[in-house]
């Protein structure tokens, strides 16, 4: 277990840390705060491995670790958290497994819009990126549930990719465009004009503010086929060596502080620049 965790197991410590947590958030909001954060949520059967416990287990942990991330985020004041919760490639792994990811999505997402809870403590909009037809039907039912009862919440956005790709994602994309054309809702000058834009207008993420931070956590570094699109050149990506269970606020906020100091340098950079071409 992360020392973060075990010391949050006394009721004392657990006061002090939140305290201190606290504290922090409000540095943290001094300085530039990114509008969309990302994260590859890696290495929870790994975490239920070594720790001899059921697979499913280890997603539950890695759910526990999501939801003290998500608030951190909140309270910082990002607008957009974005989560790969479910690959379409997952769909390949043992039949009870993807049962227990369902599971978790199903009694989770309940969990979050209950009154009080999550969504409604931050203002959240849930909203599930990716292919509705490969969810099973109780599970988008809870789904469809948790979208229409946090969409008129304006704060702050949760994106849940779940079964989602980004090659998926672009395909989705490129599909909607044609589709316009085929029903003639793009006249000719439209369709030569298809661009970068366009694209991006038909992306999962069309309505969310630019990519800032993409974490990755397990110490693989690779994207697994995640926000690809969206992993602009401004995008900061941040390949951590711990397990998801076991990456805690205390580890973010390092990441926050980091790109909060780098862009302060880079805007301080423009306007000493924009300073001497006005001389
Ligand atoms: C990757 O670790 C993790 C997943 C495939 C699932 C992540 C899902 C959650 C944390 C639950 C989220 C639920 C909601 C409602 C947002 P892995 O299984 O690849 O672990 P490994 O890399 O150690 O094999
Ligand atoms: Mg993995």
């Amino acid at each position: 277990m992360a020392i973060m965790s075990w010391i949050r197991t006394f009721p004392l410590m657990q006061y002090f840390m939140t305290y201190t947590q606290d504290v922090f958030t409000n540095i943290l909001k001094t300085g530039p705060v990114p509008q969309h954060v990302a994260f590859v949520m890696d290495g929870n059967r790994r975490f239920a491995r070594m720790r001899k416990m059921e697979v499913k287990e280890g997603h539950s942990a890695g759910f526990e670790s999501l939801a003290h991330i998500l608030e951190m985020c909140y309270q910082v004041g990002i607008k957009v958290v974005t989560v790969y919760a479910f690959s379409i490639e997952n769909f390949k792994r043992p039949p009870v497994e993807v049962d227990a990811l369902m599971e978790i999505a199903r009694t989770k997402l309940l969990q979050m819009i209950h009154h009080g809870d999550l969504a409604d403590r931050f203002g959240i909009s849930i909203r599930i990126l990716g292919q509705r037809k490969m969810i099973p039907a109780d599970v988008l039912a809870v789904i469809d549930q948790s979208m229409e009862m946090t969409k008129n919440n304006k704060t702050a956005i949760l994106n849940i990719c779940f079964p989602y790709t980004s090659r998926d994602d672009i395909a989705c994309s490129m599909q909607d465009i044609v589709e316009l054309a085929e029903k003639k809702q793009l006249s000719p000058e439209d369709i030569d004009m298809i661009d970068e834009k366009t694209m991006e207008d038909h992306m999962f993420t069309k309505d969310c503010p630019p990519l800032d931070i993409l974490v990755r956590t397990s110490g693989v570094e690779r994207f697994s086929d995640f926000m690809l699109w969206q992993g602009h050149q401004d995008c900061t990506v941040e390949f951590v060596d711990c397990l998801w269970p076991d990456f805690d606020p205390w580890r973010f906020a390092q990441i926050l502080l980091r790109w909060g100091r780098n862009k302060a340098l880079e805007l301080k950079g423009k306007e000493i620049e924009s300073d001497m071409k006005a001389v």
